[in-house]
């Protein structure tokens, strides 16, 4: 049976790969790395340079494809017919791939960004894969460190309050107004820097771009006196480099007093005191 492991590389530090992914990687025969294409091939790049960082030379193959190009202006919020279609592309050519390039018993790897549960679709796509029927595999998942855990871990800050909730949304979510019911959101995939947008209300913006890499840039504050500083940086880097990837989180009412910590554990019911 061929076996395919899904890496979870994290998002950007080669050394926040963690030591479940170095081992897995040691026992890959194949990895697959799918090419967004010239403007991103930093990152095509910082996949091999983890391969040679990790396993010897010659004890493992690479084949890489190109990554079908998606239609981003199609649809709105929800899942569009655009997604759909670019995901069965995908899913043709993972299906070839594990098919022609992975002989039976041999173990592939495909080496996902940040983590694989976070707005990946390489398991779902697997998925379609598996459905489809024409060819066979078991997999496993190795966990990643996220854009999103980076992200707080750099600005040295939590994602949730004191027994208050959090949303991890995208930009095209946020454009349609804040979510309900909560305080903290977390933003990815945004483009068009939606936040501004909030630049009237009492919330802070921690945000990041490139994290990780040596092209980090971080700023925060509230949104009104940071959205121009993160604006202009934001530009300055998509022109240096031709392409960004950046994250934040919004957290509104930040000087609210925090509510008093809920118990981790129901508390025993206190004996009746004897006189
Ligand atoms: C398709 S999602 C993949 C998320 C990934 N699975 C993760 O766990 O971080 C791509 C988005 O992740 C965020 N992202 C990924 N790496 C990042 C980094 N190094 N710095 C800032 N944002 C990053 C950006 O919001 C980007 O638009």
């Amino acid at each position: 049976m061929r076996k395919i492991h899904v890496i979870g590389i994290g998002a950007g530090d080669p050394e926040q790969l963690t030591l479940q992914a170095v081992r897995a990687l040691g026992s890959t025969d194949v990895f697959f790395i799918l090419d967004k294409g010239e403007v991103k091939s930093d990152l095509t790049q910082l996949r091999r340079d983890m391969l040679d960082a990790h396993i010897p030379q010659g004890s493992y193959r690479v084949v890489e494809a190109r990554d079908p190009e998606r239609d981003r202006s199609a649809g709105g919020a929800a899942y569009s017919p655009a997604v759909g279609d670019w995901r069965s592309a995908r899913a043709g050519i993972y299906e070839r791939l594990i098919a022609e390039e992975l002989g039976e018993g041999e173990t592939g790897a495909f080496l996902v960004w940040g983590d694989p549960a976070l707005y990946d679709s390489t398991l779902g796509i697997l998925e379609e894969v598996l459905a489809k029927g024409a060819v066979d595999f078991e997999y496993d998942v190795v966990p990643g460190i996220s854009s999103v855990s980076a992200l707080v871990a750099r600005h040295r800050t939590g994602l949730n309050r004191v027994a208050r909730p959090v949303q991890i949304t995208t930009g095209r979510r946020l454009a349609e107004g804040f979510p309900d019911g909560v305080d903290d959101v977390v933003v990815m995939l945004d483009a068009h820097q939606v936040f501004r947008q909030y630049a009237d209300q009492d919330i802070d913006i921690y945000w990041g771009a490139y994290i990780g890499t040596p092209d980090e840039i971080l700023a925060s504050g509230p949104i009104s006196e940071a959205a121009p500083r993160i604006e202009q940086l934001r530009a300055e880097a998509r022109e240096r480099k031709g392409w960004i990837m950046d994250t934040y989180l919004l957290r509104r009412n930040p000087k609210k007093p925090q509510e008093p910590q809920e118990p981790h554990e129901p508390q025993e019911p206190q004996a009746p005191k004897v006189q």
